[in-house]
């Protein structure tokens, strides 16, 4: 039996232009999710949250429906290590779906570290990763290595599309509050609508796009200082700028105001924007920004550990 724990993700700063090439900044945040794997004699899948139990027959674990990236996660993984026992997997979340806060990053990579731990197979964070990315691709057609790459490696990551990630090193951990707003939204849609105003005023958007990428750079600098005044500011600028590409919203905005005026240094969305999560720098007050944020509000911190074995049998 074994039990691994893996990190939800926010963007820090850069969402959108990211698409674009200029660099974004991600972080693992203390809201985890918890797979415990154990072996089972029959040779099946079963899935057990706390709404339910579910059980697949282990040759055919397509990619499609409910659970479809743990199922996709035990299909790669039992490919990659050669063993073909069923397996239990209980699964218990603290992170919010569909939020942009990496849940489903987050269950891929716990489930592929569980089963491989539970063969006792070596994997590697960074091995990890790309196991996380590819379940990501092979379920949705597409996707960023961003929120796998962030919950199997913990931490702040740089992320340079067409170069890479690289890790960056905090001075302190940054204190957040994150506000949800409950509302759904697709990322690809989000996407699309940016790439919509960009075609019909390029000569603005681009500079949008150019002007997030500076700010980036400078947020790298003030993170690896520790300097969390310039760090809120940049976030306040930031929002300005997605607000410029359209992607925020009353529901968010009314909280990025708020968590201002209730002390927090800073305040963006994180993610697609247009609903989904909104995040707060707040090294003081935090208790107060919480409360204006309202329900699903938490307070939270950077996680510097990633995938982890929380115990082993
Ligand atoms: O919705 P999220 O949190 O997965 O973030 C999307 C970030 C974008 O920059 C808007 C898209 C992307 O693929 O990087």
């Amino acid at each position: 039996m074994v039990v691994v724990s893996s990190p939800a993700k926010i963007i820090l700063f850069g969402e959108h232009a990211v698409v674009y090439g200029t660099p974004a900044i991600a972080m693992a945040i203390e809201r985890r999710i918890f797979v415990k794997a154990e072996t089972l004699s029959e040779k099946k899948l079963v899935v057990l949250t706390g709404r339910k139990k579910v059980s697949f027959p282990l040759h055919i674990l397509t990619p499609e429906g409910e659970f479809r990236y743990v199922k996709k996660a035990v299909a790669i993984s039992l490919e990659n290590t050669g063993y073909s026992s069923g397996i239990k997997l209980e699964i218990n979340s603290e992170i919010p779906r569909a939020s942009g806060l990496g849940s489903s990053a987050a269950v891929s990579v716990a489930v592929l570290k569980a089963v491989h731990e539970l063969y006792d197979v070596e994997l590697s964070p960074e091995e990890l990763a790309k196991l996380g990315h590819r379940v990501e691709r092979e379920v949705q057609g597409a996707a960023s290595p961003t929120d796998t790459a962030t919950s199997a490696l913990g931490g702040v990551l740089l992320i340079k599309p067409g170069a890479g990630i690289e890790r960056i090193e905090l001075n302190r951990d940054i204190p957040l509050v994150v506000g949800c707003t409950g509302i759904k939204r697709s990322t690809g849609k989000v996407v699309a609508g940016v790439r919509e105003l960009r075609d019909r005023h390029p000569e603005i958007i681009d500079g949008v796009m150019e002007c997030i990428g500076r700010l980036v750079l400078k947020a790298k600098c003030a993170l690896e200082s520790g300097d969390l005044k310039t760090l809120g500011e940049l976030m306040d600028i930031n929002q300005g700028l997605l607000e410029a590409l359209g992607v925020s919203n009353l529901a968010l905005a009314r909280r990025i105001y708020s968590a201002r005026k209730a002390g927090a240094l800073g305040a963006k969305l994180t993610g697609a924007g247009a609903g989904g999560c909104m995040i707060a720098l707040a090294p003081e007050h935090q208790e107060k920004v919480k409360k204006v944020l309202g329900k699903n509000s938490f307070i939270t911190t950077t996680a510097r550990a990633g995938t982890k074995v929380e115990s082993l049998e």
